[in-house]
């Protein structure tokens, strides 16, 4: 346990928008009159029919059923763009750093909103209608937020899949989700390395035949196959339409987006998101956790693919008339001082990243930081994974000069927004810890037995009543929904995290508790990793695990039974670390492939990943009951031939 403290500053505590007693203030009418507060917070937002009803939430195991705002109407587009346009047209809305440090492009609110009516306009031409979902594999270009935004416009659903994920994947998203629609680019752009995104929809769509339609945005202007009737560029479309696109009003519970996410069993969950309550949820959360200010530049270092993207790079800042700053390339390209580069040059003044990010270059030291200013930088955060102690310190003393506060933001793709983190003018920080609940957050602490723990305690962390933000189904499978969050433990949500609550009450997060991995930030299911690994012709069985690595907080860890009569070599390790990128895509590379004659299970033929685990993590003298085992012998020549960590 950590226990230095970073009290707030007295300049923070006076220029923040909130302060400790306005959040202790704030907080208690949030759980005490949900109602009553988040009718006024709902005010951030243009409402085309005003909401009559706040709250209507049951958690009940018969009857989850979660509507926020539910009879009010509004059109997420138009506030992102539209009711900027007369107080801040000309200032920036998307800054635009690409991979290449010589490029970058800034559009304005003006220019957002003539490239989001266009967009969906196009959209229209394409056929595309409200309710239609639309997946989206795009690069990380301003297009892409056009795109959203253009869907919000019309009220299509979006589905944003990830470009780094494979073309089965992405296959596998397009057909869950009954999208007609693809909107992708000719290719994408990272660290110089072209990534062949139109070709990857190909190969989705010959695996899925019927009659999705592409649409093609020009990023590099690659001369690449165009099936006629199917695939249409953007820019020949966009000069034949219209330059205004009406707002479609929608209601608060209309769907906004889905967005898949892997979960302990079976394929990624595609978790709904509706209008009202997220939009509310995403903008405030963004405006307080980053005491976000008029003029303040502001950059998430995401991916767009992600929640986080979607949330704090593109809903939550623009609906806040903010200037988003969004980066094509990664950390360490051209060198590791790309970051710090580029906050200099763009004078960013909030700064929010991953721990798995500031790990590496951490790695690389401290003169690639401070060879550059920073100056312009006032806040940092954090976000994705438990951030260790000494990467928070070494984020604070080099990279913000132990004059920047940290927000640790605790959240899921479930959750919509932040719901655990200082506020920095409110909340004095621990490294390590996210601290304190945000408005209307009722977190709680339970044992295995679903009894709530108080005070000091360590367990697993559930959500005991709804927040605007919140996921409101599966979608296509309700059930699923109830099943996976709602059935652990009565009438509370639950997060899949362990987590422990010091003396101050703060909350500190441990990690996954479920078959979830989260490697560099990414969660991946590790019975998606293991049924890519079967898939291989050579492979009988696989088990898959987590393990602590220095950089992405865990790799995964392969246990692979093969076909009898296969020998076990080097060369096919190396040919199924390619197949599972091939496969589901390169983060859920597997760092370490064990070939395993028999895996560890008990009589009924379950496979024991606690051992397994153990086995990973190199505890050899700590394996625990091996008794109930069908044959404990396999353990020993598991640890015999434990592959070593990289
Ligand atoms: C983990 C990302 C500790 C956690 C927004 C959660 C964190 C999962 C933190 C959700 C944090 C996220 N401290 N753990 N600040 N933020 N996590 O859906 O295990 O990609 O359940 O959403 O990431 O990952 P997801």
């Amino acid at each position: 346990m950590h226990d230095k403290i970073y009290p707030v500053s007295d300049d923070w505590a006076k220029s923040a928008q909130i302060d400790e007693p306005t959040y202790r203030a704030m907080y208690q009418r949030s759980v005490e009159d949900p109602d009553g507060f988040w009718a006024e917070q709902a005010k951030r937002i243009d409402w085309i029919t005003p909401f009559t009803k706040v709250k209507n939430t049951s958690f009940a195991p018969d009857n989850v059923s979660i509507k926020w705002f539910e009879d009010g109407a509004l059109n997420v587009s138009a506030n992102c763009v539209d009711r900027h346009l007369a107080k801040r047209a000309e200032q920036v809305a998307i800054l635009w750093e690409g991979d290449n440090p010589t490029e970058s492009r800034s559009i304005t609110y003006r220019e957002l909103s003539e490239q989001v009516n266009v967009f969906a306009n196009v959209l229209k031409e394409m056929g595309a209608k409200k309710g239609d979902r639309i997946t989206i594999y795009m690069p990380m270009i301003p297009e892409t937020a056009f795109a959203m935004l253009a869907c919000t416009r019309i009220g299509a659903v979006h589905s944003v899949v990830f470009g780094g994920f494979s073309p089965d994947s992405l296959a596998g998203r397009i057909e869950d989700c009954g999208s007609k629609l693809v909107i992708t680019a000719d290719e994408g752009l990272r660290a110089g390395k072209k990534i062949p995104l139109k070709a990857n929809v190909d190969a989705a769509l010959a695996k899925l035949g019927g009659d999705v339609k592409t649409l093609v945005v020009q990023r590099t202007f690659a001369d690449i196959p165009m099936q006629n009737g199917r695939d249409v560029f953007y820019n020949d479309l966009a000069k034949t339409v219209s330059q205004h696109c009406e707002p479609e009003a929608m209601n608060a519970e209309d769907p906004l987006f889905i967005l898949y996410t892997s979960g302990s069993t079976g394929k990624p969950k595609g978790v709904l998101h509706t209008t009202g309550g997220y939009l509310v949820y995403a903008s405030l959360t963004h405006s307080k956790v980053f005491d976000y200010r008029d003029g303040d530049i502001y950059w998430c270092t995401a991916d767009v693919g992600w929640v986080t993207g979607h949330s704090y790079i593109v809903y939550g800042p623009l609906s806040n008339g903010a200037t988003t700053l969004m980066f094509e390339g990664v950390p360490s390209y051209p060198t590791n001082s790309r970051f710090w580069e580029v906050i200099d040059k763009h004078k960013v003044n909030i700064f929010y990243t991953a721990p798995t990010a500031i790990r590496a270059l951490m790695q690389a030291g401290d003169e690639p930081v401070k060879k550059t200013s920073r100056a312009s930088l006032r806040l940092l955060g954090s976000v994705g994974e438990p951030i260790n102690p000494e990467a928070w310190e070494w984020y604070h003393r080099v990279v913000g000069d132990d004059r920047c506060p940290i927000v640790d933001t605790w959240w899921q793709t479930e959750t919509g927004g932040i719901l655990i983190t200082p506020l920095p003018g409110a909340i004095a920080q621990k490294p390590g810890s996210a601290t304190l609940p945000f408005f209307g957050v009722q977190p709680a602490i339970v044992d295995g037995e679903g009894k709530v723990l108080e005070g000091v305690a360590e367990g697993n962390l559930i959500i005991t009543d709804s927040w605007p933000g919140q996921m409101r189904t599966v979608y296509g499978d309700h059930d699923r929904f109830v099943q996976t969050y709602f059935s652990t433990y009565k009438n509370a949500y639950f997060t899949g995290d362990g987590c422990r609550r010091d003396a101050d009450g703060y909350y500190w997060i441990t990690g996954r508790v479920d078959d979830v991995l989260n490697v560099s930030g990414h969660r991946m299911g590790t019975a998606e990793v293991e049924s890519a690994l079967v898939a291989h012709e050579h492979v009988s069985e696989a088990a898959v695990v987590g393990y602590p690595h220095d950089i992405k907080g865990q790799g995964i860890y392969a246990y692979v039974t093969l076909m009898a009569a296969v020998e076990p070599t080097d060369a096919l390790r190396k040919e199924l670390v390619a197949w599972v990128r091939m496969e589901i895509g390169p983060i859920a590379s597997p760092d370490l492939i064990q070939f395993a004659p028999g895996l560890p299970k008990t009589r009924s033929g379950k496979i024991m990943r606690r051992i397994l685990r153990k086995i990973a993590e190199g505890e050899f003298g700590n394996l625990g009951d091996t008794s109930t085992l069908a044959d404990p012998a396999v353990v020993d020549d598991l640890v015999a031939n434990r592959q070593n960590k990289r």
